[in-house]
Parts: C-alpha cells; structure tokens; sequence
C-alpha cells in the first residue's frame, strides 16, 4: 500500500544543543522542506525520562524551537510543536508498549549506555523510551525519518513494532477498510558527511550534551570566541591532512574536523581534502574556524532574538500543536477501531 509521504523528526530540549544535533539533524531538517510535508517535534516528553529541573526546562523547549526557526524551519509551512501538547503521542505509545516485546528493547545500546551500571534506578520512562519514539512517528504515519546514526537502532525497531503491529491486527485493519496495512515502515534517512559528529576532545567519542567538558563540544548558543577557542584546542594528530579520504581512516580527530568542514560547507570530505591535503593542523583549523564563525553566527544570533518574545514562541508551538493533533486524533481514532476498544 502506497502511504502519503511525510517526514518526521524530534530533538530533545535537554539543554546544549550542539553542532552534532545541527549537522546531523536539524540542518537535514531544514533540506527536507522543499520536498516533503514535514513535522518536527520539540520532545519534552522524551527529556523527562531523565530528571529536568522544572524551572529550566521551558527555556530549554523554547531554545530548540527557536532553533529550528532559526536554522530555517518554516513553522507556517510545516509543523513546529512540543510534544507534551499532543496527548496522542503518549497514547499511542501505551498501545506500542503492548505491541513491542521486552527482548527487542533489551537490546537497545542507547538504555544500556544511558542507564549504565546504576540500571535498578533508572526510569521505567528511559527503558519504554524507544515505544514513544514509535509512536511520536506513526502517530502521523510519517514515511521518512532524519535523524543522526545514533538513532538507527532507534528506527529500526520503530520498524518492527510497525509490522508487527499490521501483522498482529491484520483480519481487523482489512475489516475496518484500511487495506493491508496500517503503519507504513518509516524509513531512516541518515545521510551527509556529518552523521556521527564526534568529541572535540576524543575523536572515538560522540559529541554529546550531557559531557562534563564544555570543550568537547560546540553549542549553538557559543559566539565566535568560544567557537575559535574550542576549535584551536580540538584534539589533532601530528601529521598534516591527507589528499584523499582513504588517508582519514585510523585517524579519527582528523575525520571528524573534515567531516565538520565538509557538512559546515555543502561539500564533501573528498573535495575539502583536494583543497587542504598536505595543509598542517593549524592552517586548516583556521580556515574551519572561519566557516563555522560564518556558518554559526547569524543562526545564534537569530535564536537569542527569537528567544527574547518567548510568547510569540509559544504561540507558533500552539499553532503547530493545534494542527498536529488534527492529524494524530485521526490516527488514534482508527487505532482504536483496528485494536476493538469502544469509543464515543
Ligand atoms: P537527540 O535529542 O539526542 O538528538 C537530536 C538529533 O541530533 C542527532 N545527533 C547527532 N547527529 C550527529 N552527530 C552527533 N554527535 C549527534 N548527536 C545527536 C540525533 O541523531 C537526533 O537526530 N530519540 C531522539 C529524539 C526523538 C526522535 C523521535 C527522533 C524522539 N522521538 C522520533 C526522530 C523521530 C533523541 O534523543 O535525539
């Protein structure tokens, strides 16, 4: 069966947004404008499967918000909303929960990493997190997905619930008029030279929000300063770059900053190391400081303008809470009907 194509995509507002959640997200989000109807999630109800300080987290839900707007999002043309506004989600989710087996989630990497060895004090939340995510996708029946590789495992089993879902009610989903199946598979989209961003400090490590080394990563609320000091003190190796891709490989700080270079541009790791194969670390990382001085500022720039009216922020997050629910409400009306609970 042929679903509507519609894209799907969430960012957590658990604080410091950096440049992996940029390259590897948000400024694929912003590509997909062009060709497909797209709905992109605030995921507060996501944050919260970890403790947030009440009195921070508005800032922080405005702060990704005012991000995808200023990294070009359009909230008219598309949807732009938090989670926590859409009730659907959370009910979706408790039917996915009833769907998903608790071997497949046994084998997320992320609840392992995230829970660590302290796993008997982790939140029921953390553990039934990738249900949600499922649910805050098919919910819209979205068809495609952009998110950074570190989610693909994520997808995958988004996947599965999907399919086992059409499997599970398939004599009802072709008795209530849907056709074959109900959840289309949403397929990942993880392309680009920066899908794994990774540590300014250790190239074998992602660049994350919650390391306890600011110069590990570069926020988007950091201005030019902190952006050039954070690049010049990056962890390097001592040989200068090579002229073709092959020589990246087992040097991985090497990589990663002409990853970054190569996604900051619209170019290629091929074509950065045509122009700066055989340049020293300190030359390159010059120029990179430049780009990314370029590249960055008008968006942060942009967000602390945007996040100076947070009331006009939440009145975008409301109109695009409003027309999301449109959709999800249709979603779980059916899902009702396919599962056989009585409704009004
Ligand atoms: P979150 O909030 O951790 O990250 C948001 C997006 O940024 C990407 N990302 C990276 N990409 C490249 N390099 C990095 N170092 C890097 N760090 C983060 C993530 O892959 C993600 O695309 N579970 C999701 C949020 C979510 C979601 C969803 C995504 C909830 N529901 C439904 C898609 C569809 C998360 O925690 O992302």
């Amino acid at each position: 069966m042929a679903f509507q194509e519609r894209v799907f995509s969430g960012v957590q507002p658990s604080g410091n947004l950096h440049l992996g959640n940029y390259l590897g997200a948000i400024k694929r989000f912003v590509e997909l404008q062009d060709r497909y109807s797209c709905i992109y999630c605030v995921v507060d109800l996501h944050a919260i499967t970890v403790w947030q300080d009440p009195a921070e987290l508005p800032r922080a839900i405005r702060e990704v918000a005012a991000a995808f707007i200023a990294c070009g999002i359009d909230p008219q043309q598309h949807i732009v909303f938090n989670q926590s506004q859409v009730a659907e989600h959370a009910e979706l989710a408790w039917v996915f929960n009833c769907v998903a087996r608790l071997g497949w989630l046994n084998r997320m990497t992320q609840f392992k990493e995230k829970a660590g060895k302290d796993r008997e004090n982790a939140s029921v939340g953390l553990y039934a997190y990738p249900t949600l995510m499922a649910a805050d996708i098919l919910v819209y029946r979205a068809t495609h997905v952009p998110v950074g590789e570190d989610q693909k495992q994520h997808l995958e089993l988004s996947r599965d619930i999907a399919q086992k879902f059409n499997n599970d009610f398939a004599g009802s989903i072709r008795d209530k008029g849907f056709g074959d199946a109900f959840f289309p598979l949403p397929e990942p989209l993880i392309t680009g030279e920066a899908t794994r961003v990774m540590s300014l400090r250790d190239g074998t490590k992602k660049m994350s929000k919650s390391d306890a080394s600011d110069y590990s990563r570069i926020n988007l609320t950091d201005d030019a300063d902190a952006i050039a000091q954070k690049i010049r003190k990056a962890k390097t190796d001592p040989d200068p770059l090579p002229s073709e891709p092959k020589g990246l490989e087992h040097r991985p700080e090497a990589d990663n900053l002409v990853g970054i270079y190569a996604a900051l541009a619209d170019s290629s790791r091929a074509a950065v190391l045509a122009q700066y194969g055989n340049a020293q670390f300190s030359t390159f990382k010059t120029a990179l400081v430049d780009l990314a001085v370029a590249k960055l500022g008008p968006i942060t720039t942009e967000m602390q303008r945007l996040l100076r009216n947070p009331l006009a922020i939440d009145a975008i997050l409301a109109d695009g809470a409003a027309r999301a629910q449109k959709l999800a409400h249709e979603t779980m009306k059916a899902v009702k009907d396919i599962v056989g609970f009585v409704r009004r």
